[in-house]
């Protein structure tokens, strides 16, 4: 293409966060930036390992469990040991949550500020099909004057300092919040940098899809059955319409469809799972935080609002609903109502 198309003034992650830092107090000490450059390269690095996967024989199961039951695929694991690896080399990261470890991760010799929750590999019931996979991470800053202990990650929703998500899809790609609205960035594989892609990103208010394993309906509460059903029947606003089903059984992808689309991600308790299934450090808080500062909702069956909860175990799960304003307040007047 001719000369002036080609955009020469490109605004890498890097830089971003660079300029973000100068107008943004609460980042002026560097060290978010330094944390922020550590995610990036533990995302390069996941995607580039998730691409080649097939090649080099990495695809299919690792024989061990994780402590909330899922059987671990070589890449969850693998995933994860490049995941603590970067972490620990960041320098500014104390204590480190991750799905596919028991226990909370303290890095003695950092002498950081930082509390990161993470699950390495989301979706890697998918990973063997090709499917888009990704990674999910929340970030706390330790409670004043704490060397890194459990309490600084059994924290109230509200207290992120930042969440983002890695989507390993076509491209691969990055969305981030800090707490003033959601940026997201697609990664140039050439530069080996993410590139700013959606600078504040605000979703869709409404949008006819729905997004849940049905698989799981006969288990789900009485009020959930109805609910779904409902989006099923012909819509008055879509001039009788249905509502379309979408399901990737991913949840970042899931999640990253409706942040760009609209529309509404549920994973609710059912008889099976009690609690839900999505975890909530590492998974329902994230998507939670960014779906919020992208103008949408999060809440769970009971339409308590996610980021008001707080965990008391680092696996502990939550039902969740999330998405447009409009869906999720349309189920929360359909559990007032029954
Ligand atoms: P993970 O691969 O990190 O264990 O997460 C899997 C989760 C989430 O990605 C997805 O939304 C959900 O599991 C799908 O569960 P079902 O297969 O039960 O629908
Ligand atoms: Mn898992
Ligand atoms: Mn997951
Ligand atoms: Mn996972």
């Amino acid at each position: 293409d001719s000369a002036e198309s080609i955009n020469t003034d490109i605004i890498t992650m890097s830089r971003f966060i660079l300029e973000k830092q100068r107008t943004n107090a609460k980042h002026a000490t560097g060290d978010f930036t330094l944390l922020l450059n550590s995610l990036q390269f533990a995302f390069k690095f996941i995607s580039q390992t998730i691409r080649r996967a097939e090649l080099v024989n990495l695809i299919g199961l690792a024989g061990a469990s994780n402590s909330t039951g899922d059987q671990q695929k070589k890449l969850d694991v693998l995933g994860d040991e490049i995941f603590i690896n970067a972490m620990k080399a960041s320098g500014n990261v104390k204590v480190l949550v991750s799905e596919e470890q028991e226990d909370l991760i303290v890095f003695p010799a950092n002498h950081g500020t930082y509390a990161v929750c993470c699950d390495p590999i989301d979706g890697s019931s998918n990973l063997d099909a090709g499917v888009s996979v990704g990674t999910i991470v929340s970030l706390f800053r330790l409670q004043p004057g704490s060397t890194g202990t459990i309490a600084d990650v059994l924290r109230n929703g509200l207290e992120m300092v930042g969440a983002c998500y890695a989507m390993y899809g076509a491209s691969t790609h990055l969305m981030l919040t800090t707490g003033d609205g959601v940026d997201g960035f697609t990664l140039d594989t050439q530069l080996g940098e993410f590139i700013l892609t959606y600078p504040n990103l605000s979703m869709p208010l409404e949008y006819p899809i729905y997004s849940i394993n049905e698989g799981n309906s006969l288990y789900w509460d009485e009020r959930i059955q109805t609910f779904i059903n409902d989006l099923k029947k012909p819509q008055e606003m879509l001039n009788g319409k249905p509502y379309s089903a979408r399901y990737i059984g991913s949840m970042v992808a899931d999640v990253h469809r409706t942040l760009l689309y609209g529309g509404l991600f549920a994973y609710p308790c059912d008889r099976k799972n009690k609690n839900g299934k999505l975890r909530l450090l590492y998974e329902a808080f994230p998507m939670a935080f960014l779906v919020e500062q992208a103008g949408g909702r999060a809440v769970n069956d009971r339409g308590e609002r996610i980021l008001e909860l707080t965990p008391r175990h680092i696996h502990d799960k939550s039902s969740i609903w999330l998405g447009s304003s409009y869906e999720v307040d349309r189920y929360l007047k359909h559990i007032d109502k029954n």
